[in-house]
């Protein structure tokens, strides 16, 4: 299972990385928006700088929306985000000139020679799982917390694309998005999803349990009290 950011924000991806765990990076213009809004240092901030900045951290998968729900503007904007760099993955939303875009980048791939990998965004159904795999994209984002938030079990929607896509042994890899609890990341876990993209806050819960914490404080108070009291002064050992 793979981990990804779910975050337009460096100093995030950054930390990920420097942890040796990050295994790719989603980003949407609503999070780009968020990132770009809140950085002072440019005057003129546009997406393909951000992105230039996180190809900078790592070598991994970074999945970027062009913002068109237009066909032609689609692959227009995807052609310029993947000359940034093979590791940008175009993320397009599950719509029918979205399906018919990701085939079209894919012929444009194989006339240039150049690999353009894509992804399908904001899928809620089993069916929308089923046309993208059909279409041969290399990523589909299920949304689990917005599922949720309508009364429906997100998780249930993840267990039901692994099954089928295990049926037929659909290539494309589930990454599950719209994670808000780390539930959603072991639920997801159990189910076989090929990664999670999860906001950085979830990310730092994740290394949380109390008995770790407890654990290291009854380590360090012992050892406080050899180097007070000696070895040979220590009872209750
Ligand atoms: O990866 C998709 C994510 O950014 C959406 O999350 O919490 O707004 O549903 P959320």
């Amino acid at each position: 299972m793979q981990l990804f950011v779910d975050s337009a924000n460096l100093d995030e991806i950054k930390k990920v990385n420097d942890l040796g765990i990050l295994g790719g990076v989603t980003t949407n213009p609503t999070l780009i928006v968020k990132q770009l809004s809140s950085t002072i240092s440019s005057n003129n901030p546009n997406q393909k700088d951000l992105l230039k900045q996180i190809l900078k951290i790592s070598k991994v998968d970074i999945l970027a929306e062009p913002i068109s729900p237009k066909f032609d503007d689609i692959i227009k904007e995807g052609l310029e985000l993947v000359k940034l760099s093979s590791n940008i993955v175009v993320k397009i939303p599950m719509t029918q000139d979205g399906i018919c875009a990701v085939k079209e980048l894919k012929l444009y791939g194989k006339r240039t020679k150049k690999i353009i990998k894509t992804a399908i965004t904001l899928i809620f159904s089993v069916e929308q799982a089923i046309i993208s795999a059909l279409a041969g994209v290399d990523y589909i984002c299920p949304f689990v917390g917005r599922l949720d938030d309508i009364g429906q079990n997100g998780l249930d929607l993840i267990k039901d694309i692994m099954t089928v896509y295990k049926n037929y042994n659909f290539k494309t890899k589930v990454i599950v998005a719209s994670v808000r609890n780390k539930k959603h990341i072991f639920e997801s876990s159990k189910y076989g999803a090929d990664a999670v993209t999860v906001p950085y806050k979830i990310i730092e819960e994740m290394f949380n349990h109390d008995l770790t914490t407890k654990g290291i404080e009854k380590f360090l108070s012992d050892w406080a009290k050899v180097e007070k009291k000696g070895y040979n002064n220590i009872k209750q050992f």
